[in-house]
């Protein structure tokens, strides 16, 4: 053994100079020495086992049992370098010879101040209710019947029971989790209650919380963890959304202005441009295997996308600790950290065995490298602008044995650099920093990542899931409401309760259908975008073949959600379809622009929502170009020559297809030909003037294409997972409905008018309501 581990430094101070490969190599080789390897034959009854290296030192065993049970008393073994699975322990201490699947139960609500519930049982099995009712005098709040589910969590919400009379100097009764006992009844100003939870259930949350002066409790809200039992990645994601994604929208300039953050009970940090630096540590010990990495890996990416999204100046900080910590990507290193794409490059090309055999889990070196480099950071504070960037650490970990130093003592040391007290149970003041703990897996040490994780009243910042795998589910589908003044976003995928809603409208929140009785009722007739609350940009052709401002009857627009009435039309001044017609030319779509504005004001919500316009501020935020021109959003969105975009089909799906520009526009443009029936002097550049934007066709890709009643959509383009209209759908050469073709054919064209060519016309209407750029 110790001959074993001084080849192994040896070995290692060369590896300083290998590459990545070499190391790959080294560590097969090392696995040759033909170590005892541990049985593969495991067993337990109701339920299956897996092995994550074949039962060579160091793989992973893991139990896996049906639904509603769950491995007992462990779920996870490792193989020891003796060839033997570690022992089967009790939480006492004591040995088992045989694991099994054991029934999931939900811990029972054990005290209600004021109220009654029945059964009393201190834990019941799936498929139980429990019911609750108040005293009288009291008000019924949460659920007043929770049922225990399969995953060990009631439905529902904890049951309160708060007192008529409410005292101007109280606090609200704060409630008792399932499986918890409270003592303290009295709710005043400076009163204190505190929690514990029955046997074997670990408190997470704040255990103690105080009655402040602004009558909300200190800390966050208790809960009751049985050491089998995780969260849900539905829970998390809401729960991360009342928070993290709260952080974001306080930061982002369009919520400055409407006054969202207060449901968050925090203030704003006024700073012009919003900056966030966020810390993200990465566990890559002895025990995440490298299938778990990648998935770690993976379900990072997804974060790092869904924070990108935001309106915020962000700059990425990604460490990888075992042992020793490595800087995946540092956040000194402005040129990659603060664009995510090379952050996740960075982070795609980093290597698993980089920590070679030092494979303990130091979570203190890990905080301690985020605090020399905030350190760093805050011995310039003018140029870093210290004090107006908001700090976010996130650890993902499956928390497997901890070496090294206590990690509180680095995080202590973190917030006297920020300038915050580390005496206090309750971190809401903290308006520069979170600290979010993903514990991942069922040997995580609950007590010690809690205490780790801001207390924010109102807020959660400590989550438990079952894998890392659904950790990437939970950063997927972390959404926010708060959010919806911004424009371009929209949902990738929608969840079963929304595709019951009948509706697509969250994928595509900003597509609208516009109706009059004029209309035929059984055809779609025209589409349109929001722009604005008020303003819905579309085709001009839908309201007569010339420049007209006449508001056909009873016109509605439907967004998703609901329809408001259109009250005025402005058709673009040079729309004339029969400009052409002495020269043989029935139909002429230039300028094919108008923009209908809207009676109410549409409500925002995440099925109905604007889509940025490029050369707006929101647009350059969006693209976190600040400051940037006109002319740079079109090198962003339109400078290949062959750009992937979409439109909205018959008002369902996203289409995609490619706009051809530059030496490619040409033999795009040609198609339109085809249109031109009857002998004609008009050349093609007069027919598809400059102002058109020339999609489909089947060369490199077989496109979509749009049917008649697709008309007035966007024509649009997906950056930093935000949506950009660059077009409105004209007209095409086929109409691919009518002869029932799903795809282009070779011939098929759609034309597009190109809103950078019709700025000034945009600016003129909208100029109110959208802040252009200069
Ligand atoms: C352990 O397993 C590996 C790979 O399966 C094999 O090459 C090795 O010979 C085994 N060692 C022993 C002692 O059986
Ligand atoms: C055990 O494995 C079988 C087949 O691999 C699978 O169908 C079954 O669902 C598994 N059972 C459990 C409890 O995981
Ligand atoms: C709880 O279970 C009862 C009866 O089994 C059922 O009627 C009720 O809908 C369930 N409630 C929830 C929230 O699932
Ligand atoms: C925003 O909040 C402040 C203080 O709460 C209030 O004075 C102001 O009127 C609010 N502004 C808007 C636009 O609601
Ligand atoms: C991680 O993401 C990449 C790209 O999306 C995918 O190819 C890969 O299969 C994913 N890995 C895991 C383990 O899910
Ligand atoms: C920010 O830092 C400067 C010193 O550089 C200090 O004067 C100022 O008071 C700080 N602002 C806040 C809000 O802490
Ligand atoms: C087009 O319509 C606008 C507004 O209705 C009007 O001011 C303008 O004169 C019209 N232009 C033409 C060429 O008819
Ligand atoms: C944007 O321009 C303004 C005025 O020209 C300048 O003060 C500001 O520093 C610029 N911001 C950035 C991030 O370049
Ligand atoms: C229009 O078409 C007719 C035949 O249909 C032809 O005689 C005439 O010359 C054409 N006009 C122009 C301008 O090409
Ligand atoms: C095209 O034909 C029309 C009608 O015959 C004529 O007035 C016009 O001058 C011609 N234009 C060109 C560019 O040849």
């Amino acid at each position: 053994m110790s001959i074993k581990s001084a080849l192994w430094i040896l070995v290692s101070i060369t590896v300083l100079e290998v590459s990545p490969q070499e190391l790959d190599y080294y560590s097969e080789t090392y696995d040759d020495q033909g170590p005892l390897n541990c049985s593969t034959t495991e067993t337990i009854k109701g339920g299956n086992v897996t092995y994550s290296e074949g039962g060579l030192e160091g793989s992973v065993m893991t139990y896996h049992c049906n639904p509603g049970k769950f491995p007992y008393p462990v779920s996870d073994r490792i193989c020891g370098a003796d060839g033997e699975w570690s022992p089967l322990r009790l939480p006492s201490g004591r040995l088992v010879s045989r694991p099994s699947c054991k029934d999931m139960m939900c811990p029972g609500q054990l005290q209600l101040d004021n109220g009654d519930f029945w059964p009393r049982d201190q834990w019941f099995p799936v498929g139980m209710t429990q019911s609750f009712s108040c005293h009288s005098g009291f008000s019924f709040h949460g659920s007043e019947k929770r049922n225990c589910t399969l995953s060990g969590e009631w439905t529902g919400t904890t049951p309160i029971c708060r007192n008529h009379v409410f005292a101007a100097s109280e606090c609200r009764d704060p409630g008792i989790p399932p499986g918890a006992k409270r003592s303290g009844d009295r709710f005043q100003i400076g009163d204190k209650v505190t929690y514990r939870c029955q046997a074997g259930m670990h408190l997470l949350g704040s255990a103690e919380r105080v009655c402040l002066e602004n009558k909300e409790w200190s800390g966050s809200s208790p809960w009751c963890q049985a050491p089998q039992t995780f969260d849900t990645p539905s829970s998390v994601a809401a729960a991360m959304a009342g928070s993290l994604a709260g952080v974001m929208d306080v930061l982002s300039p369009d919520s400055k202005k409407k006054n969202v953050s207060r449901s968050f009970a925090r203030s704003f940090l006024v700073a012009e441009v919003s900056r966030m630096n966020v810390y993200i540590l990465l566990d890559t010990s002895g025990s995440i295997k490298k299938d778990k990495f990648e998935l770690a890996r993976n379900a990072t990416i997804a974060l790092i996308r869904k924070l990108d999204s935001y309106d915020v100046q962000l700059n990425f900080h990604v460490l990888s600790f075992a042992s020793e910590t490595i800087d995946i990507v540092s956040i000194l290193d402005t040129d990659i950290s603060g664009d995510s794409d090379w952050v996740i490059k960075t982070l795609m090309k980093f290597d698993y065995h980089s920590h070679g055999r030092k494979t303990g889990t130091n979570l203190y070196s890990a905080l301690e490298n985020v605090m020399n480099t905030i350190s760093f950071l805050s011995e310039n504070r003018n140029k870093n602008r210290f004090n107006e960037t908001q700090n976010i650490i996130i650890i993902e970990t499956d928390g497997y044995s901890n070496t090294g130093k206590k990690p509180e003592a680095a995080l202590d040391r973190i917030r006297s650099l920020l300038g915050y007290s580390t005496t206090q149970h309750d971190q809401t003041h903290e308006k520069l920093l979170d600290v979010y703990v993903f514990g991942v897996g069922e040997q995580v040490n609950k007590d010690e990542l809690n205490s780790l994780a801001s207390k924010k009243s109102g807020e959660r910042h400590f989550f438990v899931v079952e894998d890392f795998g659904l950790l990437g589910e939970v950063f997927n589908s972390i959404i926010s409401d708060k959010s919806v003044t911004m424009c371009g976003i929209a949902q990738e995928d929608i969840t079963e309760d929304q595709m019951l809603d009948g509706l697509k409208a969250y994928t595509r929140p900003w597509h609208v259908n516009l109706i009059s009785i004029e209309w035929p009722r059984d055809k779609l007739h025209c589409t349109g975008s929001i722009v604005s609350q008020n303003w819905v940009l579309t085709a001009a052709h839908c309201f007569g073949k010339v420049n007209t401002s006449r508001v056909p009857s009873q016109l509605k627009i439907q967004y998703g959600g609901g329809e408001v009435d259109g009250s005025r039309v402005i058709t673009h001044p040079d729309y004339n379809s029969l400009k052409l017609k002495g020269r043989n030319v029935s139909e002429f779509y230039d300028y094919d622009v108008a923009l209908v504005e809207t009676k109410q004001k549409i409500p925002l919500s995440w099925e109905a929502r604007p889509i940025c316009l490029p050369c707006t501020i929101a647009a350059s935020r969006a693209m976190k170009k600040i400051n940037s021109t006109c002319e740079q959003h079109r090198e962003e969105l339109l400078s290949q020559t062959v750009t992937t975009a979409f439109f909205i089909h018959k008002s369902r799906e996203r289409k995609q297809t490619h706009i051809h520009l530059k030496n490619q526009r040409p033999a795009c443009v040609e198609k339109a030909r085809l249109t031109l029936t009857k002998p004609t002097n008009v050349s093609l550049d007069e027919y598809v003037t400059e102002n058109f934007l020339c999609s489909g066709g089947t060369a490199n890709y077989q496109d979509g294409i749009s049917c008649k009643g697709d008309s007035g959509g966007s024509l649009y383009l997906q950056k930093r997972k935000r949506f950009f209209q660059v077009g409105v759908l004209s007209w095409g050469t086929i109409n691919v409905c009518e002869i029932q073709l799903k795809m282009s054919k070779a011939d098929a064209r759609d034309f597009h008018i190109d809103l950078f060519k019709l700025m000034p016309w945009l600016k003129q209407h909208l100029g109110k309501d959208i802040q252009f750029l200069p």
